[in-house]
C-alpha cells in the first residue's frame, strides 16, 4: 500500500522523483507554484508554459514538465483546481488522483505534494482529501489476476510549511481511515456473487465485531427471520438456494452523546430480478445490488479508529434474488412484519421488500434518525446520471447535515420530494400496497414512496445510490471502474460532525 507521510519543507527541497503543485484558476499567474519551487525548477515551469499555452482555468487541467534533471526531481506536475466560486474538494481529489495516475504511468518511486491552503476549505479537510484523492485513485482490485498491477511508487510526501504539525497529522490519518473504509466496501462489491452471498456478509459482520472493542453483532438465520414476521424480506430469498440473513451490527460508543442512529443498507448479493427476469445486459453487473450492506460494513470497519459520539446501528437484510419453482411470483400478496400486506407486481423491485422489514426492526431500535442507501431504481440514474445519487427524506435537518456532509465528502446527492399525491401509483386492488408503481413514471419517487409507509413517523432519509455505486468508465482520476464505495465518506463525515 502506498505510504503517506508528511515533511516541513519547501517542495523544491525534498528529494523526490515527482513534484505537484496545485493552483486556483485566479491564481493561475502561478503565485503559488513561484512560491513552492526554486528559481531553477520555476524557469522550467515557465518555459513549458510558454511552449504549451497552459492557463489552468479548468479544474483538472495540468501540465507535465518532463526532464528535470538538473535537480533530484525528474518531473513537475501542475494542476488547476478550477475557480475559486467553484470550488469544491471534489477537485482536490480530483488532482491528487490525477496526480498519482501520473506518476505511477512514469515509474516513479516517490511523488510530493504540497497542501495548498485554501479560503474556502480548513487546512485538515483540505490534507484529508489530498491523502483519500491518493489512496483511492491507488486502489485496484486484482484478485483474480495473474498480472497484478505491479507499482513502483510506494510513497507521497505531503508537504506543508504553513500549517502546524498536528492539523497535519489529523488530516492524514483522517484521509487514511475514510479510504480504508470506501476500499473496503469496493472491495466487497466487486467480489464475485459465488463468493460473496449473504453468509459471506454476515461473517464479515462477525470478524468486524470481533477485532472491535465497541463492536457487537446479532446475525439472525432464516428461522429467527421467521420469528420476526419478515414475509417481505423473505419472500425475496424465496427463490433462492443460499440462506438469508438478517444483519445488525450495535456500536456502542467509548464516550456516548446519547444520539442514535440506525444505517440500513441493501444487500441483495446478486439481483437477477427473480421471475420478472432481467435481460443480460442488464443482470452484468447485479452483483452490485449489495452496495448499501457494503457501504454501511466499510463504515463499521473504522469505527473503532474514529470513535464517534452516537451509538450506530447497521442493518443488513442480505439475500438473493433469483428465479426458480419456489420463487415469489407476480401477483402473490406477502405480509411485512408490521402487517402490512404487500401485491407483487414485479419480483425486480426486490430491495423494497427487503428494506421495508428492515425499516420496521429499525423503528423499533427508536433512533434519532434512520439513513437507508440502496441501489433501489434504474430510474435514479436516468434522472440524476452516474455521479449523483437521489436523496428522499421526511426530516429537514437531517437533509441538511447530508448536503452539508455532500459537500465536505465530495460525494454527489440531490433531493426529489416524496409527495403525498404520487401515493396512489402504489395503491393495490387487493392489498395494502403494491410494490411497484406508474410505468416510466417517477420510479425512484414511487420506491421513496413505498420505504416511507414503512418509515411511518421515524425520522428517516433514503439514498438512491443506482448511479455512483458502480463506475463503468473512469472518468473521475480517485474512481477506478467497478465498486465505488459511494456513501462510505458521506456517512464517515456526517457521523463525525
Ligand atoms: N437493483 C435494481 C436497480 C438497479 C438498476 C441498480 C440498475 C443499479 C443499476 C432494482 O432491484 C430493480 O431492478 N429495480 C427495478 C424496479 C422496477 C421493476 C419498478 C428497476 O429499476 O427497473
Ligand atoms: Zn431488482
Ligand atoms: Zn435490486
Amino acid at each position: 500500500m502506498l505510504k503517506i507521510t508528511t515533511v516541513n519543507k519547501p517542495l523544491a527541497k525534498i528529494k523526490t522523483d515527482f513534484i505537484a503543485v496545485y493552483h486556483l484558476s485566479e491564481k493561475n499567474n502561478l503565485n503559488s507554484v513561484q512560491n513552492s519551487l526554486d528559481q531553477q525548477l520555476l524557469k522550467l515551469v515557465k518555459n513549458k508554459i510558454k511552449q504549451t499555452g497552459y492557463k489552468g482555468e479548468k479544474a483538472g487541467e495540468n501540465l507535465l514538465v518532463e526532464n528535470c534533471s538538473s535537480n533530484q526531481t525528474k518531473y513537475i506536475f501542475i494542476v488547476s483546481l478550477g475557480k475559486e466560486k467553484d470550488f469544491n474538494s471534489h477537485y482536490l481529489r480530483e488532482a491528487a488522483g490525477l496526480t498519482l495516475q501520473t506518476a505511477k504511468k512514469l515509474h516513479c518511486q516517490n511523488l510530493a505534494v504540497e497542501a495548498p491552503s485554501l479560503d474556502s476549505l480548513p487546512p485538515i479537510q483540505t490534507i484529508q482529501a489530498l491523502t483519500e484523492g491518493l489512496l483511492l485513485a491507488d486502489y485496484s482490485f486484482d484478485k483474480y489476476k495473474k498480472n497484478k498491477s505491479k507499482s513502483k511508487l510506494k510513497e507521497a510526501v505531503i508537504a506543508t510549511n504553513k500549517h502546524s504539525a498536528q492539523i497535519v497529522k489529523t488530516g492524514i490519518k483522517l484521509g487514511k481511515i475514510y479510504s480504508q473504509a470506501q476500499n473496503t466496501a469496493r472491495n466487497l462489491v466487486n467480489e464475485p456473487p459465488q463468493f460473496l452471498y449473504p453468509k459471506t456478509l454476515a461473517d464479515i459482520a462477525k470478524q468486524i465485531s470481533q477485532k472491535s472493542s465497541y463492536i457487537s453483532v446479532k446475525i439472525f438465520n432464516r428461522k429467527q427471520i421467521e420469528k420476526m414476521g419478515m414475509g417481505a424480506f423473505l419472500a425475496v430469498d424465496q427463490g433462492s438456494d443460499k440462506d438469508p440473513f438478517f444483519i445488525h451490527l450495535t456500536y456502542t460508543p467509548p464516550q456516548p452523546d446519547k444520539n442514535k442512529i440506525v444505517l440500513i443498507g441493501k444487500s441483495i448479493t446478486f439481483d437477477s430480478g427473480g421471475l420478472s427476469l432481467k435481460p443480460s445486459d442488464a443482470m452484468l453487473n447485479m452483483k452490485m445490488d449489495m452496495a448499501g450492506g457494503a457501504a454501511v460494513l466499510g463504515v463499521f470497519s473504522v469505527l473503532d479508529k474514529l470513535k464517534p459520539k452516537a451509538e450506530i446501528h447497521g442493518l443488513l437484510p442480505a439475500c438473493e434474488n433469483m428465479p426458480s419453482g419456489k420463487a415469489i411470483k407476480v401477483g402473490d400478496v406477502i405480509r411485512a412484519s408490521d402487517g402490512t400486506h404487500i401485491e407483487i407486481a414485479n419480483t425486480d423491485a426486490e430491495g423494497r421488500l427487503t428494506l421495508a422489514d428492515a425499516l420496521t426492526y429499525a423503528r423499533k431500535l427508536k433512533p434519532d434518525f434512520i439513513i437507508d442507501l440502496a441501489t433501489l431504481t434504474g430510474a435514479a440514474i436516468v434522472a440524476l446520471g452516474d455521479d449523483i445519487a437521489a436523496l428522499m427524506s421526511n426530516d429537514k435537518t437531517l437533509e441538511d447535515r447530508l448536503k452539508q456532509a455532500s459537500d465536505l465528502s465530495g460525494e454527489k446527492i440531490w433531493p426529489l420530494p416524496l409527495p403525498t399525491e404520487y401515493k396512489s401509483h402504489i395503491t393495490s386492488k387487493i392489498a395494502d400496497i403494491k410494490n411497484v408503481g406508474k410505468r416510466g413514471s417517477a420510479g425512484t419517487i414511487s420506491a421513496g414512496l413505498f420505504l416511507q409507509h414503512f418509515v411511518k413517523n421515524s425520522n428517516w432519509a433514503h439514498l438512491d445510490i443506482a448511479g455512483p455505486a458502480w463506475i463503468e468508465q473512469p472518468e473521475i482520476s480517485y474512481l477506478p471502474p467497478g465498486g465505488s464505495g459511494f456513501g462510505v465518506r458521506l456517512l464517515l463525515t456526517l457521523i463525525n460532525s
